[in-house]
């Protein structure tokens, strides 16, 4: 069973929950939880969520589908020489916020992404203090162009990524190196 499956140890009182990998049918709840918090998260499309259904956990609770978090690797040219993974949508309902699901979702998704052994894990949050007790660290937003490219050129809510209050930050890895 992979490790992301199975209850969580971390959570505070969440009897029943499950962090598991999602399915199709969990497309149209995942949509709702971003929906829900559209200053912090950027929302997603049905049709871009069920293609990317491969790169979401969620959170279950007798039934229902109560917290998200998804990952997308950025691009590199060439060979990948500093491989960098971006957590993105992570988003706990309103009423199962403070109960630890945030932290355990986040935790099984670094699990996760590490699998590929990337050289580092990238959020942007206004929340930079709860990544930071993920062995997350501010960095500017200028090493990250990758990631601007990506997501935030497409942005309509700021002028250009240099304004947006989003916190750049970046979780180290050890990275493998095949050719070493
Ligand atoms: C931020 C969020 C993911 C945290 O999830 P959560 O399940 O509520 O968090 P946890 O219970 O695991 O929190 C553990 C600790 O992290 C810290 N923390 C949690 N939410 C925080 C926030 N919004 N700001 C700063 N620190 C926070 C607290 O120290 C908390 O401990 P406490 O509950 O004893 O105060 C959740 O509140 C959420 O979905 N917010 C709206 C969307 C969002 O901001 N997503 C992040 C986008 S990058």
């Amino acid at each position: 069973m992979p490790a992301e499956e199975g209850k969580s140890q971390t959570m505070k009182k969440a009897l029943a929950t499950t962090i598991r990998n999602a399915g199709f049918e969990d497309a149209g709840a995942i949509y709702t939880l971003i929906k829900e918090h559209p200053r912090e998260v950027v929302p997603r499309a049905i049709s871009d969520i069920v293609q990317n259904i491969d790169r979401f956990l969620v959170c279950e609770e007798r039934g229902r589908i109560i917290g998200t978090a998804a990952w997308q690797i950025l691009p590199e040219i060439g060979k990948a020489l500093n491989p960098s993974v971006e957590i993105k949508s992570v988003s706990i309902g309103g009423h199962y916020q403070h109960r630890g699901i945030g932290s355990a979702l986040v935790k099984a998704v670094i699990k996760r992404i590490e699998r590929f052994h990337p050289a580092q894990i990238v959020v942007l949050t206004f929340t930079p203090e709860f990544f930071r007790q993920f062995g997350f660290h501010e960095v500017a937003k200028e090493t990250l162009m990758h990631k601007l490219y990506m997501g935030c050129i497409n942005c309509t809510k700021y002028d250009s990524p240099f304004t947006c209050p989003e916190v750049a930050m970046v979780r180290k890895c050890r990275m493998q190196n095949a050719e070493s």
